[in-house]
């Protein structure tokens, strides 16, 4: 029937990016598809064409599918791992110099770290999505997404870093998206104030993590330096707002078994 079932985001007459994600909540905070949000997009068809092609369309065509959320997932992924994100922030080694030309050896390690955290970035939105999908409270979903925008500068940093290194992200990025965005879920499931739990372990581990990285990257890299400082002090926040939202503290065990899923995946990152 002509209007039966839910339009396409695309066929709800004028909207900006930031609407079209709030109307799904399958639907990223970075819109159709991914562009920052206070972006404001033009609809490219008249208000009745839309109508008249939708109304032409088999319903199953109209109504929201099961295999949606399964291709938005996909559409995220593929976004995440394979384009440059874009950035709300300046870029913090923007005007900041090496203290030196780097060696051929010192900018090979830079790559190498820049590479893990760029992967660690890779997981970071797929466990910030999949723990906003198995969220219970949909505020905590929504501070999850917001959470998520920032972090996307962090892939942006890091993929830009690489490549003025003259080095490649992971290899692996679609398995640590995947493996993460499974893990996200799990963790969404035993409610929110353990997903909150996970969230800001998850947090903490990277900010030690980032500090070891800052013992090994070479002194002369101040660019690298400025950019993991920037995410060190990110990440914090991040723990933060995890514990100011009710975050259970994690058994020991868990925390531990964290860390060795941390170390295999920054290892295999580094070198692959
Ligand atoms: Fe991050
Ligand atoms: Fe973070």
């Amino acid at each position: 029937m002509p209007g039966e079932g839910l339009e396409p985001s695309w066929a709800q007459g004028p909207a900006d990016f930031e609407s079209a994600a709030s109307t799904n909540s399958a639907t990223p905070a970075l819109g159709p598809q991914h562009a920052p949000t206070g972006v404001r997009v033009k609809q490219g068809l008249p208000q009745a064409l839309r109508r008249a092609i939708i109304a032409s369309m088999p319903s199953a065509f109209r109504r929201t599918q099961p295999w949606d959320a399964l291709l938005t997932e996909m559409d995220r992924a593929l976004f995440f791992v394979f384009c440059k994100q874009p950035s709300s922030r300046p870029y913090p080694a923007e005007g900041v110099q090496d203290a030196r030309p780097l060696t051929q050896a010192e900018r090979r390690l830079s790559a190498a770290l820049m590479r893990v955290n760029h992967a660690g970035e890779v997981c970071a939105q797929a466990l910030y999505e999949g723990q906003s999908i198995t969220a219970r409270d949909p505020a905590i979903a929504a501070r999850l997404r917001k959470a998520a925008e920032e972090e996307a500068d962090h892939l942006n940093w890091c993929r830009r870093r690489v490549e003025e290194l003259g080095g490649r992200t992971s290899l692996l990025d679609p398995f640590w998206y995947f493996g993460s965005l499974a893990i996200g879920m799990t963790a969404g499931l035993f409610g929110d104030r353990w997903n909150l739990g996970f969230l800001e372990e998850t947090e903490r581990q990277v900010e030690a993590h980032l500090d070891g990285h800052l013992r090994r990257l070479p002194e002369a890299d101040r660019r690298s330096r400025a950019i993991v400082e920037q995410m060190k002090i990110d990440e914090r926040g991040h723990a933060e707002l995890a514990r100011s939202l009710g975050a259970a503290e994690l058994p020991d065990p868990v925390k531990t078994l964290m860390r060795l899923a941390a170390k295999v995946m920054t290892t295999i990152a580094e070198r692959i």
